[in-house]
């Protein structure tokens, strides 16, 4: 099983430090956000990582580098237009060879062990798809499933609270065979005019796919705003400040 981490979004609402630097950077205790996110995929077994960068942003290879310090092999690749979620994976499809499992570069989970439960997951039940979830507060920050048994039955980016078939959201931590790049070549713009992930997921679901939802336990923050930031930090502190 292969990572890949997308790292090539704009960071607006954490401007102007993105400006300067690269949301994933920015520090959560003693790491960068992505760092966290790599030493999650180490802990599940995962050294072969392909981060999508975009080429207005400068930075990440600096920090990340070959990937040797982390004891991972990282490969950089380049979407070339910013045109949404679905599209940076795909920019990633010369590089993945098999199932890999696509994690946000900008969220911090914890407990760090939360990866290897939603891969034991996906493989143990043979899914085509499986999407790391949880109750979220604000169901309009996220993609949210209509949960059916153990599969997900519908899917909608970003829904007005009246829209939403439930409170679970997508924590941005994903397990997919190959064949999502199909379901990506076949996804239509949608929330803000973008190619969505949640719709190549939602396109797999009309395709028939065996599409599950894993439930994760524990902290999951987007870090978005500086108040995301602050949070992720303050979390940190009280939990792991002492090492
Ligand atoms: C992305 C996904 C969304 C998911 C969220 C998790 O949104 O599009 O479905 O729930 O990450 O953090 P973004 O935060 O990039 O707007």
């Amino acid at each position: 099983m292969q990572g890949l981490i997308p790292a090539a979004g704009g960071g607006t609402r954490l401007g102007p430090f993105t400006n300067a630097i690269p949301k994933e950077l920015l520090p959560v205790g003693d790491k960068a956000v992505i760092e966290h996110v790599v030493e999650a995929m180490r802990l599940a077994g995962i050294t072969d990582i392909v981060i999508v960068v975009s080429p207005h942003k400068h930075g990440l290879s600096d920090y990340l580098g070959s990937g040797r310090r982390f004891g991972v092999n990282l490969t950089y690749v380049v979407q070339d237009e910013r045109k949404g979620l679905a599209d940076a994976v795909l920019s990633g499809e010369h590089a993945i060879d098999g199932s890999f499992v696509v994690v946000l570069g900008d969220n911090f989970f914890r407990p760090k062990e939360f990866l290897k439960e939603l891969i034991s997951y996906h493989l143990n039940e043979r899914a085509d798809a499986t999407l790391g979830v949880a109750e979220v507060g604000d169901v309009t920050r996220h993609g949210i499933i209509k949960p059916e048994g153990d599969r997900i039955a519908e899917i909608i980016e970003k829904p007005s609270i009246e829209e939403a078939p439930s409170i679970l959201g997508s924590i941005g931590a994903y397990v997919f065979e190959r064949f999502i790049f199909d379901a990506i070549r076949e996804t239509k713009p949608g929330y803000n005019g973008e190619l969505q992930l949640t719709d190549s997921v939602k396109v797999a679901i009309g395709l028939g796919r065996r599409v599950l939802y894993k439930k994760i336990d524990g902290i999951h923050i987007d870090v978005g705003t500086p108040a995301d930031l602050m949070m992720a930090n303050k979390w940190y502190m009280n939990n792991e400040g002492h090492r």
